[in-house]
Parts: C-alpha cells; structure tokens; sequence
C-alpha cells in the first residue's frame, strides 16, 4: 500500500485533475516518506455517532495524512489520550474522558485549540464544529508541508457565516455559470445529495456554518411535504459537516401556498401560517440555521404592501423561529424605480432612507444583511452607509462570489482585495474608529449577532463555479469571514498551495495573475467609481455604457457631451454623502478630498477635469482601458509559464479562459473608449482609439455570401460594422491580401458567439488552413450568453506564431447555423509585443 502511494507521490502531479476535490486535494508532498516517521502514530476521535462533526473530522485526519505522506493511521473512538496520537473532540469531552485542559484558554463557539507540541496532537473545539474546523487547519498545514509545532487558539469574528446560493426549484441558478443546480430539479430537491455533502466539506474547511440552498427570489412550492421531506436530507448531507441549512422565503406564501386572501403580516392567519410552517419544518431540520428574507426589493412581495415596516416583515419571522433557536437574515437590498430627470433622486440613498427609522425595532434574532456597496456588487463602491445608521441592529455584509458583474467567472478577479476595501473601512461614527469588520462582528455596537453573507452560485460542474481559479475567491470569502483582518495575498498563497503546487513558481505566478487581476478588471471595465460599465438591463457581463443610462433602476452615470457621473453631494446633488458621519461626509463631499477612484460616484464633472493624478478624466479612461486590457494579456504567458508544473487537464482549462479573457479585454477596452470618445469628441492624446494600423476590417474584405451589418450598439463592433453571411444554410467567403512586411505575427480573428447557433469557420493563408473553430462558447465558458451580436457575445481567437508573408491571401469561410450567421468583425495581424 505504501508503495503504492509512493508511486503516485511521484507522478502525482501530472494526473489529471477535474477540480471537484478544490482545495482539499491532500496531494502528497515533496519527501513526503521522509516525515511520516515523525507523525503520530493513531488519532482518537472523541465521538463514535457517524453524523458528528468530530466522527466526520476522524476520518478527514485519516485520509488526509494518507494522501498527504502515504500513512494510514487507525481511529479510535476510546477514551483519553494514547502515547503518539492525534486526539480530536470538545474541549468539555476531552476533560471529561481525562485530558487535561490546562493551558487551553476560554474558546468562542466554533472555536478551537490546536496544539502539536510534544508528541501528540490536541485538537478541541467549543463544539463539534470548532473540533472539526480544527482538523481542517491541521490537516491544511500538513498539506502546505508545514510540519511546525504550534499551541495557540482561535475564534471567529462573528457567529454568522453563511453562503446564499440563488439556486431555483427547476434547477437553474440565478447568475449561475458551472452549470445547474446541485440541491433542486424539476420543482424538488435532487435525489443523490453526493454533491450537497462535498459542497458541506468545502465550507467547513473554511468554517462556513450555513448555506442558504434557494434563491432570495424564492418560490413557495418550497413548503410543500415532499419539499420540506428533501430539505430534511439536504440537511442531513450537512450535519457531519457541522453545516447548517437555511432557506429563502417567499413573503407571499401565506396567499400564494396557503390559500389565504392576505400575507399582511399582523393578520392572525398569517401569523399562524408561518408559526405553522416553521414547526413543521423544524420536526424534519431541528438544527436549521434560519429564514433569509428578500423583501419588497425588485417586484418581491413584503410588509409595505399592507403598509407594515420592514421590521414587522422581519419579526414575523423572527417570532416563529425563536422558539428553534433560528434566526432571520433581512436584506436591505430595498428600493424603488426612479426618475432620471430627478437630479436629486438616488438609488443609493434608498437602504438609509427605508432602514434609519426602523433601528432598534428589530427583534434580536434577526440580522439585516446588507451589501456592501449601496447599488449592487458592482466593481468598486464606496461602503454602503447603512452599516454606520444601524447602532441597535445586528449586521451582516452581504459579498458575492458569484462574478455577475465581475466577468461571470469567464475573467480572473480575485476578489477579497475589493473586499478589503469595505471590511476594513473605518466609518467613524461618533468620531470613534468604526472599522466594518468591527460593526459587522457586533463588537463596535455591542450587538449579540452579526458577520457575513456571500452569494455563491456553485453548480454540478466538476470545477463548481465553472473556473479553477475562480475556486480562490469562495476559499477566501470562509477565512475572512472568520477573520476580516487577514491579508488576501497570504490567504491566496494558502489557496494555491492547496489547490495546484508547492512549488514557488507555480506561487509566485498565480499570486501576480490573481493580486493584479482585480485592479485590472476595474481598469478595463468601469474607472473613477463609474461602476462596471456592463449592461444592466440584459447579461451583466460584456459592455454597454448606455445602459445605465435613461432607465429607472438607478445605477446611472449621467454622461453627456460634456459632463460625467453622478452628483452624490449635499450642496448640489443627492445629499447621498450626508448618509455618512462627519468626518466620512468630509471627505466625500469636497472634489479636492474625495479619492480619484470614487470621483465620479460622488461628483457630476467636465471630461477635462483633472484627476488628483493631473490626468483629466477622459484622457484617464483612455489610459486605464488601455493598461487594463494589457494587464490581461500577459495573464496568458504568465500562466504558460507553468505548463508542466500543473495537470494537463487544469492546466488546459485555464489557459482556455485567459485566452478568452485576453480577447474580451479587448473588446471591453474598445467599446468603452469609442463610446466615450463618440459622446465626448476629445481624441486620445495618445491616438489610440480607433486608430488600429494592424486590424483588417471583415466589411473591408472581398466578401461573397457574406454582408455588412451595422451592429448595435455601435461601440461593439470595430469600425461600427461586422459581416454576416447573407444565408442562413450557406457559407459565405471573406478575403484579403495581407500588406503587412513578410514576418511572423499573431493572427488575432474577432467574432461573435451567439447562444442559439454552432457556426464554423475555417481561415487559410494562401489555400493552406490555419485552422478551424466552431460558435460553441456557450457551451464552454458558462457567461450569461446573448442572442445578438453585442459585447457579451464579441470575441477572439488567436493562432499564434503565424508566417506571413507579403502579398498573402487571407480568407475565412463561415457556416452558419441556427440564428449564428458566421459573424467576423475584424482580423488582427499583431507583430510580437503589440497588443490591439
Ligand atoms: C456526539 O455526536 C452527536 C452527533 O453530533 C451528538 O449529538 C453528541 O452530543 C456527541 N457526543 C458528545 C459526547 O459530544
Ligand atoms: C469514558 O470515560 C468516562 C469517565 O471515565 C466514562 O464515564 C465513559 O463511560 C467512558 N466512555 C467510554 C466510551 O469508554
Ligand atoms: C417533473 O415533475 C413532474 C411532477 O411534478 C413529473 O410529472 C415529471 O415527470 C417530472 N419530470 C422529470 C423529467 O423528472
Ligand atoms: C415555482 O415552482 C413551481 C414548481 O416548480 C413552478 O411551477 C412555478 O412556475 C414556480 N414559480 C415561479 C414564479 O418561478
Ligand atoms: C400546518 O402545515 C401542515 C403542512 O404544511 C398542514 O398539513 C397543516 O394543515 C397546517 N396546519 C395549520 C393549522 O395551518
Ligand atoms: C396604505 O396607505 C395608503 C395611504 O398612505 C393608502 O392609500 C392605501 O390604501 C393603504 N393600503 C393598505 C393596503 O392599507
Ligand atoms: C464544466 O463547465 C465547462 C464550462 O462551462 C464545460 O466546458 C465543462 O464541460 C463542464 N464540465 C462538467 C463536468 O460539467
Ligand atoms: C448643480 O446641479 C444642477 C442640477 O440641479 C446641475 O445642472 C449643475 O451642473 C450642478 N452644478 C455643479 C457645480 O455641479
Ligand atoms: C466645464 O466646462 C464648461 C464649458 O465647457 C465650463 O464652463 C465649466 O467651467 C467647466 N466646469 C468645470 C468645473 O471645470
Ligand atoms: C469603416 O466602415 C465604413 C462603412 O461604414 C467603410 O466605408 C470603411 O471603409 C471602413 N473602414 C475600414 C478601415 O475598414
Ligand atoms: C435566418 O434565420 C433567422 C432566424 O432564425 C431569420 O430571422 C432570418 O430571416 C433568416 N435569414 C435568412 C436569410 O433566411
Ligand atoms: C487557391 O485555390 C484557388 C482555387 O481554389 C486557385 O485558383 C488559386 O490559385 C490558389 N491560390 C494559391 C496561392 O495557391
């Protein structure tokens, strides 16, 4: 047996991995043999029940050290301490089978005391899932080939960490992108629950004590007995996990299920319904976690309807479950369509202005759960100022795992440095430090509860969010939820020696991808606190700048002609920043002090203003664009770089998304700066934008069974024109003489990949194929796709390391298929080192 690992510690790292063991891979470590001597010989598990987080940390020691140095030790369920062994369990079963306890200070619950000091291992929990969570840093240290001893404790920030999946009865997943629904299909709860209890043992590796299993958009067949039946075993896939389950409720289910003619939430009836339900419930999930509640927020039924305050919708709730010992999340997420012509309206005034009054008329047991910018999860925002009004409340940050607004996981984000920027964000309140992370943990404002939601849209995809990489921003989400005050780049090298290597190159080269990649994204996508310029009213995923605008959801820019972004001041604008305290409200509402990348959240300004960089802003957009989307090129090389030192099968599949993300970047850096460029009139003092000396325009072509086509909006295609053939069941032709000196290049082709059709296309130099590929991006990247040509469905491919010479023929054949008419919008030929 020991040999036959030994083997697989040697040829382990080119096995192919499908990413579904994530992190917690215990792959063998170098010279793994020469430690397993030193190990403890046996581990003793203070808990014989197969369901308890203790049983269920035994056996994770013991495939772990097996993985990990190819020894397998014995577990048993004995009393007291053996010579050499791993002890794991409560600190209150520890002392009581005979373990002392000296030495071991006063734990929080979910707590825990880790010690390798001596020949034995103690690892104690406050309870079973502090135990648990103890192993999994044990066995984390092991696995990053840290054999030190340590001795110290460790407890969480706040009680409440939670992930919310926004997964639907039928099986899709709201912002879903690694495929459907591991818990739900077909109106009902899955029967192999397989993928539920891996997903369990994920979180608690990162002590995550609860999921949210449906989406806050909720549908009330979730109450029905064969419903509530399979949320019993969804809770019980958790339970040895020490994973609490929690659901989303539908404010209206008391009519819409119950067959009553109110869901007022002072009515009696009502009242019954939902004492009535979260009994029933409870009798098949004694240990839920709680209710998360989406209130009259985007067409969702709440108490306003019956003009009852949000706390009345909350307490409805909190009345029924504490009884159980469950609590509500409220969601602040609340507020109503406005009108544009309004200088004055605000969508981010709207968590203050429905939440200030209601403070203190919470019951306890419910936590209002708040983004944690005041629009929605968008690429940067200044801290939503609710968590500064609310000082008889307990609070939670709502985050977001799930990228809808930050590439869909199709772009490398790595998101805890964003993160970072509100938890460690100090609101003075009272002139007295007021750090988020401090509010949020009950601690600033003496609050009993308290700590963090994120949304996390994993699937059935073997990756779980259709990303390897993507993989780092649900680890970190666990560890800063335990402890806000961790660095992301230390959290993330954690990540990475887990997930792929030990190896410093394989650390090193990850680290510059991921800790650039954020700052990157914001580069190219939306800069100076404009928002994600995405569009809002369709995917939330490639560009569209006018979307924002002249609708009444709120997340506007007020671009002109002349002038950029939202006036948020007290003096001329929103009065949005006298939502913050003195010192904040200072800040924000003079231009001079206001920080260049939330100038235009706060202020409504020329496009020549000058950035407190001396830039002006328009000449800033144009530069950001441009060193963001070259930021995202190199992600290709450094990733190659690494070919060899990670498994074929992740090693392809990432570099399939950075190419991708490559080409994208592209498009986003286009369409914004020619939009802006359009609106504004003031070229690039650089004289870059649309200005392209390497690209051959598909319109410029000779074409035959191929035709112009004016693409909307006009910014995603390069020149305002792509081609389409003019059939839909014949291939159309382009073609060009190459002028460019004879050479080698990249050959960069731009296209559209539309959901709803398979076209082909094949490209030769002089009757020789370069090569051939099919329209199947939604098939393989997991975005939300669009049925149109437009910057969602904009995007390259690349043949690299072309010889060309000049004079050469160039021509492309496009098949199309279903509503896919082979669209080219243009053909790049990039000499090395020029990106366009
Ligand atoms: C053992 O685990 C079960 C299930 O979690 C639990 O009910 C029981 O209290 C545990 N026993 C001890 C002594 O901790
Ligand atoms: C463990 O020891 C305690 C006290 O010595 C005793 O009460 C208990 O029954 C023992 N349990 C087992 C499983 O041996
Ligand atoms: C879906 O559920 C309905 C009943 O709710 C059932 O009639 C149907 O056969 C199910 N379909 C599948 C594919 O399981
Ligand atoms: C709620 O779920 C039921 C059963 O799956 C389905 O028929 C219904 O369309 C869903 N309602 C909504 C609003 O999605
Ligand atoms: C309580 O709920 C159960 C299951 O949904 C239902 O059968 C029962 O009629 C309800 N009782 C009341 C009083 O609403
Ligand atoms: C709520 O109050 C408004 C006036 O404030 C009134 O017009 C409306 O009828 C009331 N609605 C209900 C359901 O009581
Ligand atoms: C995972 O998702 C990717 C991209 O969406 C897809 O190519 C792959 O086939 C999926 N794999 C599985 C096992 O679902
Ligand atoms: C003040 O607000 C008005 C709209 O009410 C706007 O037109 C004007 O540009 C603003 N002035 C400044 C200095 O921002
Ligand atoms: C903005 O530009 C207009 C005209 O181009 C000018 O009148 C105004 O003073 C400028 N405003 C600022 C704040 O620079
Ligand atoms: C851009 O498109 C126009 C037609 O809209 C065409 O006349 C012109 O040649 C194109 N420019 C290039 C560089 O292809
Ligand atoms: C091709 O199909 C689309 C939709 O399926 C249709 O709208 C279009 O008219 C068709 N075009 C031709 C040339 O047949
Ligand atoms: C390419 O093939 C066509 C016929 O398909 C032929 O006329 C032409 O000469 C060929 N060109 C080259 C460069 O071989």
């Amino acid at each position: 047996m020991v040999r036959y690992l030994f083997s697989f510690a040697l040829f382990g790292l080119v096995a192919a991995e499908n990413g579904l063991n994530a992190w917690l891979r215990y792959a063998p470590i170098p010279n793994a043999q020469n430690y397993s001597a030193s190990l403890p010989s046996s581990i003793v598990s203070l808990n014989s029940t197969e369901t308890s987080p203790v049983y269920t940390a035994g056996t994770e020691l013991q495939n772990g050290i097996q993985g990990i140095f190819g020894k397998r030790l014995s577990i048993s369920h004995a009393n007291g301490t053996t010579s050499s062994s791993i002890v794991v369990g409560t600190v209150d079963e520890y002392a009581k089978t005979g373990g002392s306890v000296q030495g071991i200070p006063e734990l929080d619950e979910d707590g825990f005391w880790l010690s390798s000091k001596g020949g034995n291992v103690q690892i104690l929990g406050e309870n079973e899932r502090g135990a648990l969570y103890g192993a999994f840093e044990y066995l984390s240290m092991l696995a990053q080939g840290n054999l030190s001893s340590v001795a110290y404790a460790t407890n969480p920030n706040a009680p409440v960490r939670w992930v919310n999946q926004w997964d639907n009865l039928d099986g899709s997943i709201e912002r879903g992108y690694g495929g459907p629904s591991i818990f739900f299909e077909n109106g009902t709860i899955v029967n192999d629950l397989t993928r539920a209890g891996d997903y369990a043992r994920l979180l608690a590796s990162v002590r995550v004590n609860a999921v949210v299993v449906n989406n806050v958009n909720a549908n009330s067949t979730l109450l029905s007995t064969r419903n509530i039946q399979g949320l019993g075993r969804i809770a019980d896939a958790f339970r040895p996990y020490g994973v609490r389950l929690g659901i989303s409720l539908d404010f209206a289910s008391p009519m819409d299920f119950g067959g009553l003619p109110t869901y007022d939430p002072l009515d009696p009836s009502v009242i019954a319904f939902w004492t009535n339900v979260t009994n029933q419930i409870y009798e098949t999930v004694p240990d839920m976690a709680g209710y998360l509640v989406k209130a009259n927020s985007e067409g969702q039924a709440g108490p306003l309807t019956y003009n009852r305050t949000l706390s009345q919708g909350g307490n409805l709730f909190a009345k029924a479950l504490q009884p159980h010992g469950g609590i509500v999340m409220f969601r602040a997420f609340v507020y109503n369509m406005l009108n544009e012509s309004d200088w004055k309206a605000d969508r981010a005034n709207a968590a203050v202005q429905f939440f200030k009054d209601l403070d203190g008329q919470f019951d306890d047991n419910v936590v209002v759960q708040i983004k944690y910018g005041p629009i929605d999860f968008q690429v940067r925002e200044p801290t939503s100022p609710l968590f500064a009004n609310l000082l008889n409340t307990s609070t939670a940050i709502e985050l977001e795992v799930a990228q809808e607004y930050l590439g869909q996981q199709c772009h490398l984000v790595y998101l805890p440095p964003l993160w970072k920027t509100v938890l460690d964000f100090d609101l003075r309140v009272n002139n007295q430090s007021s750090l988020v992370r401090n509010i949020i943990s009950g601690k600033r404002f003496n609050r009993p509860l308290g700590g963090s939601a994120a949304v996390v849209n994993v699937g059935t995809n073997t990756t779980w969010l259709g990303s390897h990489l993507a993989m780092s921003n649900l680890y970190a989400y666990g560890r800063l939820a335990w402890d806000p005050a961790q660095d992301p780049q230390s959290i993330l090298q954690d990540w990475i020696r887990l997930t792929f290597s030990l190896d410093n190159e394989v650390i090193d080269t990850i680290t510059q991808m991921s800790m650039e990649s954020w700052p990157a994204y914001e580069s190219y996508s939306g800069n100076l606190g404009i928002q994600t310029l995405t569009d809002i009213l369709y995917t939330h995923f490639g560009p569209n700048p006018a979307s924002q605008d002249n609708n009444g959801y709120g997340q506007w820019t007020r671009a002109d002609h002349l002038t950029i972004g939202m006036d948020r001041t007290v003096s001329n604008g929103t009065g949005f920043s006298g939502q913050y305290p003195p010192e904040i409200y200072e800040m924000y509402e003079n231009i001079e002090t206001t920080p260049d990348n939330l100038l235009l959240w706060f202020h409504h300004v020329n496009y020549t203003q000058r950035l407190q960089s001396g830039q002006t802003v328009i000449q800033h957009f144009y530069d950001a664009h441009y060193s963001g989307a070259d930021t995202a090129q190199t992600f290709v090389p450094l990733w190659e770089s690494l070919e060899g030192k990670v498994d074929t099968e992740r090693y392809n599949d990432v570099l399939f998304r950075q190419t991708y993300q490559a080409g994208h970047s592209i498009v986003w850096r286009d369409a914004i700066n020619n939009y802006y460029y359009n609106l504004s009139g003031i070229p690039d003092e650089a004289n870059r934008v649309g200005n392209h000396p390497y690209r051959v325009e598909a319109e410029s072509m000779t074409l035959s069974g191929y035709e112009p086509y004016p693409v909307n909006p006009f910014e995603m295609a390069s020149n305002f024109t792509a081609i389409i053939t003019t059939s839909n069941n014949t291939a159309g032709t382009a073609m060009t003489t190459l002028q460019y000196p004879s050479g080698t290049y990249d050959l960069g082709v731009n296209y559209y990949d539309l959901i709803g059709g398979k076209s082909n296309w094949e490209i030769y130099l002089n009757n020789r194929t370069l090569g051939r590929w099919y329209g199947n991006n939604e098939d393989t990247l997991g975005h939300a796709p669009s049925t149109y040509l437009d910057g969602h469905s904009a995007t390259r491919i690349t043949f690299r390391d072309v010889q060309i010479q000049k004079g050469d023929m160039l021509k492309i054949v496009g098949m199309p298929n279903g509503i896919e008419p082979a669209p080219l919008d243009y053909v790049v030929v990039l000499p090395k080192g020029i990106v366009d």
